[in-house]
């Protein structure tokens, strides 16, 4: 994805023109690692989870791949694209370094991964825009409950702050509302992308109402 250097970024000082950002996210902002600058030459099926997420502080978005080591429980890979702004570039290629060195990260510990540790990496961030570390992040998390829902591991699956919809599957209620963003509109649409109440009629009438409520929420 290309990157546009706006002459009057929000993120120089105002006052003097100086950088506010550290060196070392100035440094993954200029360079940053592991981006997918084409997508028209990626391939996302070699990756086994995906994770996509907006900030609702400045509507931008984040897409993330990862691929696991599966005999080790570790990501061999991570790759990522977003419309962000520097502070969600810097900090995404940090997250993304952080989380393949050394062999890669025990699935268990980068789902303990805060935005603090991305910071802490990154010598910090101004006050105004450590919300953009979050997407990174959050993205991450995203693309491992994907993982572990298409290799079926559903009990490992995290649903921190979310009602949980499908005890066997764990889909939540924001996985309906973002499957019915992303256009499911009919129970049939909703079933085959998330496989929601597929044994028990009272979940599938459960996630049904639900999908309703979110179609007239967003499009009635
Ligand atoms: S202002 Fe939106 S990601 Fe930074």
């Amino acid at each position: 994805m290309p990157i546009k250097i706006v002459k009057n970024d929000a993120d120089v000082s105002a006052n003097n023109n100086r950088w506010v950002y550290s060196s070392s996210v100035k440094s993954h902002f200029f360079h940053p690692q592991n981006l997918v600058e084409d997508i028209k030459k990626f391939d996302e099926s070699k990756y086994d989870g995906i994770g996509v997420v907006g900030s609702p502080a400045c509507g931008d978005m984040m897409k993330l791949w990862v691929k696991i080591d599966k005999k080790n429980d570790r990501i061999r890979d991570l790759k990522w694209q977003t419309f962000g702004c520097a502070s969600a570039i810097a900090s995404t290629s940090m997250l993304s370094v952080m989380v393949t060195e050394k062999g890669g990260m025990k699935i268990e510990n980068a789902l303990k991964l805060k935005p603090q540790d991305i910071l802490a990496r990154l010598g910090g961030l101004p006050p105004r825009k450590i919300h953009c570390s979050v997407l990174g992040d959050k993205a991450l998390r995203k693309a491992i409950n994907d993982y572990f829902r298409k290799s079926e591991q559903y009990k490992r699956i995290v649903t921190e702050g979310f009602v949980v919809i499908d005890p066997d599957t764990k889909i939540t209620d924001k996985d309906i509302e973002e499957a019915v963003l992303e256009g499911a509109d009919t129970i049939e649409k909703l079933q085959r992308k998330l496989k929601v109440g597929i044994n028990d009629k009272k979940v599938k009438a459960k996630a049904e109402a639900l999908m309703k409520k979110f179609m007239e929420k967003y499009y009635a």
